[in-house]
């Protein structure tokens, strides 16, 4: 059976992946491709009710370690009921986020370290991995201000509970993932999310265009 592709999309607070995603998902659609959009933490019903846990309360509210196990119940269940069926059905998954972000948040920002979390993901996802993965890379002061303003506009809860981590936390996360996708070049792509949003789609797109043949 011709096996879906799954393309996530990673980076740090405010740096436009959520818009990304959605110019992504109409391009393929125009394409005549069969697209899933979703996210994590989340994309289930179960896997949201996880999501309202782990974004909300306090920045101390979990232990690390409980944290990571949080985001792989709700990736599990993710993975189980949508994306694997998914994929085998030939579809293709644009995701919001998925295994490098537990790896910069909780591994780097929370200084857990990877090698837990890597064992963790090799068992509850049985080796899958992306595709293709895009980090979208910006400074942390402007992607902080990015996702308030964002905020305030969507009249969302003042801040989530990562936002509200410190600064010395997230510019962790960043080098996280900037250290992901230096050692798996293969999957990942940096794309600078300094740049108009115009901009990122068409590098996005061209890049989508070039590695899947489209
Ligand atoms: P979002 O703001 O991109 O929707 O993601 C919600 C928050 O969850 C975001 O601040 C990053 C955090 N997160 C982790 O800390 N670890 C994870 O594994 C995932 C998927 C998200």
């Amino acid at each position: 059976m011709n096996q879906g592709k799954f393309i996530s999309f990673e980076g740090g607070e405010g740096s436009g992946k959520t818009t990304q995603c959605s110019m992504l998902e109409t391009y393929l659609r125009e394409r005549g491709i069969d697209v899933v959009l979703t996210r994590e933490p989340g994309g289930t019903q179960a896997a949201d009710e996880i999501r309202a846990l782990l974004v909300s309360g306090p920045t101390d509210r979990w232990d690390p370690c409980a944290e990571v196990l949080l985001h792989f119940a709700a990736r599990r269940e993710h993975y189980v009921r949508k994306i694997k069926p998914a994929l085998e059905h030939g579809k293709w998954v644009i995701c919001d986020r998925f295994v490098d972000s537990t790896i910069a948040y909780q591994g780097w920002g929370h200084r857990l370290g990877t090698e837990l979390i890597e064992q963790i993901n090799g068992t509850v996802l049985e080796g899958f991995s992306p595709n293709l993965t895009f980090v979208l890379d910006v400074i942390v002061d402007e992607g902080l201000k990015r996702a308030s303003n964002r905020d305030c506009v969507n009249d969302l809860q003042p801040q989530d509970r990562y936002e509200r981590m410190q600064i010395s936390f997230h510019e962790r996360v960043r080098q996280g993932f900037l250290h992901i996708a230096e050692n798996d070049p293969k999957r990942c792509r940096v794309v600078n999310a300094s740049q108009s949003t115009q901009r990122i789609h068409l590098i996005i797109v061209a890049l989508v265009d070039q590695i899947f043949s489209l």
